[in-house]
């Protein structure tokens, strides 16, 4: 029965009331640039190229619209669930408010994954557009320090990669918040250089480069969305936001409609400009949006899209690191994980020994793991997490109907459905390798659970709850 426990909804929403109440200040605009702030980085100005020349060719487009559809199904899957539980956290706090303790756990421990590799991942991004652009100044780095462990090509570790998480490490150390404004900014800046590529990049398009236009078939085009499914990784940040939002019924889905919508049209656009302007086999390199400017001789413009590529991409590094260490400290606090993850510096008020665990670990993987490896992880965490909640979704709504939901979302069940079988279908199209390095996370995760949750977790002593 243990395993069962849940935390009640009311002592949740109690111990909210007597905390620091977040501001009720958001709207559907300011979630829409959280949600891009959070989305647009290294899936569609890094992954796009590899993507693009070794899977789907120029019918990659396609592959990003079939992935935004299903995101969009997810989205509201989470809206709902986040309306629910409008406590800020994310599928972690809302499952163990509904399903109970085991299941909050198993998806705490897929969380961990999810937002770990993927803050390598794009780590190991930042690396291909810095070192990019630095050769454009003539600087390179040595050539064994500049990318993941590949013996063949007498690589051994991404140093730069390892460097920038470290880095923001010590940023999120110092207490720094995820400020809206700033977030406004950078979120200007990367759209303003999508933009620029977008209206240098038309002018040099040759149609005959989108021919043929799907060279490895319907599978390239779903393996593309395997991909392109990254690039839209982060939207679900938005639904964290739940208690800040002024009127979370109508402006969340809102807002994750929109951050979805923005970040798809941009996505499409660049894949067409992309594909247009080089022939696909040549797009297998680490900075594609710059490389393709490079290919029409416009350096100048190249180096600024790159230095907009990695501002734009330090901010998804900094919110994916910021929700991890949010995370563990959340679990530290419920008693699944040791409460020294949630111990807070009482000079910085943020908990340091979980981001420093965490960006850690993150450099490590950064800096050994290749980025196609890493992607494959994040998705494979991603999906597992994205077809939980939609499953709960339909659970739910048999279940509890009582719980009150500020936002439902439309035709249950089929959306989730539709939600779960094409995030199945992606989830079985991952190499098996990927399979199995999952499994065993999960294999750890429940001795973990076992040996230390069941008897550390608060509700297990509920004597010392405040
Ligand atoms: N969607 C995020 C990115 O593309 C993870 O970097």
């Amino acid at each position: 029965m243990n395993l069962m426990r849940r935390k009640s909804i009311s002592s949740m929403m109690e111990l909210k009331e007597k905390g620091n109440t977040l501001k009720k200040e958001l709207g559907a605009f300011d979630l829409t640039m959280l949600g891009i702030g959070c989305v647009v980085g290294t899936g569609i100005f890094v992954m796009t190229g590899v993507a693009a020349a070794q899977h789907a060719g120029p019918a990659l487009i396609l592959s990003f619209i079939i992935a935004g559809l299903v995101c969009a199904f997810c989205a509201l899957c989470y809206a709902e669930l986040a309306s629910m539980v409008p406590i800020s956290g994310s599928a972690y706090t809302y499952s163990y408010a509904t399903f109970g303790e085991i299941i909050a756990w198993i998806l705490g421990w897929d969380l961990i994954l999810e937002y770990g590799f993927a803050a390598s991942m794009v780590a190991s991004g930042w690396s291909g557009y810095f070192q990019g652009l630095m050769s454009g100044f003539g600087i390179h780095i040595p050539h064994a320090l500049s990318s993941a462990l590949d013996t063949g090509k007498g690589t051994y570790i991404d140093l730069p990669a390892i460097i920038i998480a470290l880095l923001l490490t010590f940023v999120v150390s110092r207490g720094a918040k995820e400020s809206t404004r700033l977030n406004t900014i950078m979120v200007v800046i990367k759209i303003a250089v999508i933009v620029l590529f977008l209206v240098v990049g038309v002018f040099y398009v040759k149609p005959s480069n989108w021919t043929p236009f799907m060279p490895f078939g319907f599978g390239g085009v779903m393996t593309g969305a395997a991909t392109a499914f990254i690039a839209y990784i982060g939207f679900d940040v938005v639904a964290t936001a739940a208690e800040e939002v002024r009127n979370p019924q109508r402006d969340l889905p809102r807002g994750i409609i929109a951050s979805l919508i923005v970040c798809a049209l941009l996505y499409v656009l660049v894949t067409a400009v992309l594909t247009g302007i080089v022939p696909y086999q040549l797009l297998d390199v680490k900075n594609p949006v710059a490389f393709a400017i490079q290919f029409i001789h416009q350096n100048w413009i190249a180096g600024f899209i790159s230095l907009g590529a990695i501002i734009g991409i330090t901010t998804v590094l900094f919110v994916l690191l910021y929700g991890q260490t949010r995370l563990l400290y959340a679990m530290g606090r419920d008693g699944l994980l040791p409460k020294k993850l949630s111990k807070l510096n009482p000079k910085t008020k943020a908990p340091t020994v979980s981001t420093w665990a965490t960006g850690i670990l993150v450099a490590f993987f950064a800096g050994v793991l290749p980025l196609d490896r890493l992607s494959d992880l994040v998705s494979i965490g991603t999906l597992f997490a994205f077809i939980s909640v939609a499953i709960g979704i339909i659970i739910l709504r048999k279940a509890r109907p009582d719980l009150q939901r500020s936002f439902r979302v439309p035709w249950v069940p089929v959306i989730p459905l539709l939600a779960i079988i094409f995030c199945g279908y992606l989830l079985f199209s991952l190499p098996l390798v990927t399979w199995e390095a999952f499994l065993i996370w999960m294999v750890i995760g429940l001795v973990v659970y076992f040996s230390f949750g069941i008897r550390n977790s608060r509700l297990a002593k509920p004597e010392q709850d405040e």
